[in-house]
């Protein structure tokens, strides 16, 4: 491809085109320059600046404790390593549960300082009036619902969501009332396949899954969980790419024992 020829950006419409068409949609967590710049040249749809950062940058075991100035740090870097893919940001923790007003000028400024497309929030329709001000103010919105780990004091635990009717039937209305609100997407995190699939085949927009089963329209998984990196964190739904964090600890260890025996500069590595 000449340096001229322009790569084509994905966005809201191409999520639409996809589920249209019958074209998964592959997204995956980053939230670093380097590591965003290989996910995007693999050929990712869509990087989600996710606040598991929290956890897997963070070393916090919720996602709560996550600011708007350090989201922003994050995303600002991925955004300065993409091309193609889509990048949508997560609102954290206290970001947009409250007042409407707070919610949208968060979002503006995560949409201002980052140059992201997007941004994603947790919840249905105890926030609707978040949802309205952040779209009113032409900020697209990526929803989330099921498991939604902000959510996990209420849960008390990570485990599966929506496995009786009445919640199921909460699900459900609330995927319908994001899509009425103007969300051009909803995460599914954690429920079982069946709903997925019921969600799925009822809203015209593109659902996510993780943890939901292969009948959502595209799929979501953490970097560090699919590359090996969070070991020990091995849940049904996450399938593991590579060992990352094998690799990781054989380079430092050769590193130690070559500093060690003096191996390590020789005398081509030497000026
Ligand atoms: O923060 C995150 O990484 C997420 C995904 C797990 C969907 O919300």
């Amino acid at each position: 491809m000449s340096v001229h020829q322009e790569i084509k950006k994905v966005s809201t419409q191409t999520f639409q085109s996809m589920k249209n068409n019958g074209e998964k949609i592959a997204m995956l967590t980053s939230y670093d320059y380097s590591v965003a710049k290989l996910v995007d040249a693999a050929g990712i749809d869509a990087i989600l600046v996710g606040d598991s950062a929290a956890n897997v940058m963070s070393g916090y075991p919720t996602t709560l404790p996550i600011t708007v100035d350090e989201m922003i740090y994050f995303a600002a870097s991925v955004v300065r390593a993409v091309n193609r893919a889509m990048v949508v940001v997560d609102m954290p923790f206290g970001s947009y549960q409250g007042d409407p007003h707070v919610a949208v000028k968060n979002a503006v400024r995560i949409m201002k300082e980052t140059g992201a497309q997007a941004v994603k929030i947790e919840g249905g329709i105890e926030i609707e009036d978040s949802f309205k001000a952040i779209l009113s103010a032409g900020i697209p919105i990526m929803g989330h619902l099921g498991l939604t780990p902000q959510s996990i004091n209420k849960f008390g635990g990570f485990g599966l969501r929506a496995k009786d009717d009445a919640e199921a039937k909460t699900l459900l209305e609330n995927a319908k009332l994001l899509q009425d609100l103007g969300c051009f997407s909803v995460v599914l995190e954690k429920i079982p396949t069946v709903l997925a699939k019921q969600v799925t085949d009822s809203l015209s927009i593109p659902t996510i899954g993780i943890g939901a089963g292969n009948v959502c329209d595209g799929q979501v998984l953490v970097f560090h969980d699919m590359v090996g990196m969070n070991e020990g964190f091995k849940p049904k739904f996450l399938r593991q790419y590579a060992n990352v964090g094998q690799v990781i600890r054989e380079a430092v260890s050769g590193y130690v024992a070559d500093v060690k025996s003096g191996d390590f500069p020789n005398e081509s590595e030497s000026y």
